[in-house]
């Protein structure tokens, strides 16, 4: 069984991935550290995010960056979506997304393209939502309880840039899947959003 889970940041997409791939007890992959991977490279060589040359050339060096624990801060997260919206750079990290997803047994995969262009046969689509001020308070959170000097307001923009971004780009943009079962986690806990996604991926099965 191969289930996709799309959304925007911080909708809740990453913590539900996890916990399907738990409760179905398939391999999970994260697709959106494979593209902070490769933003964080750029900036350490000193490149710039914007250049298609840049990023591209980043793509053979981001794997030794996959457990760089910078890889959770806005700066890879900022870099990121500039260079995720370069064909080039899509394209070289898809044959590793594609070979994820076709292990025997299944996967669980996450990220922005999922099920519309990494895995559009997947038998289970979610697509998460959660308004961008809910989804700014999460990260804000999170970010004051790790210690990070920042501001609601801050986050706030970011997450709004970060969007606008992923949503408009030409390459593969941010877009639920016509088949994508939409799950909205604005006003759910946590484990109510878990539960639910186990009740939408059981309907498909
Ligand atoms: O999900 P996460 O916030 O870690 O993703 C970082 C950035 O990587 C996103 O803003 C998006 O631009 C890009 N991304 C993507 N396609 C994916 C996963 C992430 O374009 N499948």
């Amino acid at each position: 069984m191969i289930i996709a889970v799309d959304g925007p940041a911080a909708s809740g997409k990453g913590t539900i991935a996890r916990a399907l791939a738990a409760h179905y007890k398939l391999p999970h992959l994260d697709t959106g550290l494979l593209y902070r991977a490769v933003g964080q490279t750029v900036l350490d060589r000193g490149g710039d995010p914007a250049s298609a040359l840049d990023a591209f050339e980043a793509c053979d060096f981001a794997d030794a960056l996959l457990a760089d624990p910078r890889l959770k801060l806005a700066a890879a997260g900022n870099a990121a979506s500039v260079v995720s919206a370069h064909g080039s750079v899509r394209q070289a990290l898809m044959d590793r997304q594609r070979a994820f997803a076709a292990q025997p047994g299944g996967a669980v995969l996450d990220g922005r393209d999922i099920g519309t262009v990494i895995a559009p046969d997947a038998d289970a689509k979610l697509f998460v939502r959660a308004t961008s001020a809910i989804r700014a308070r999460r990260r804000y959170e999170e970010l004051v309880r790790a210690g990070v000097a920042t501001s609601f307001d801050r986050v706030l923009a970011d997450i709004k840039a970060r969007d606008l971004r992923d949503s408009t780009r030409a390459a593969a943009p941010l877009r639920q899947a016509e088949d994508a079962m939409l799950l909205d986690t604005s006003y759910m806990s946590i484990e109510s959003a878990i539960s639910r996604a186990i009740a939408l991926v059981e309907s498909r099965r």
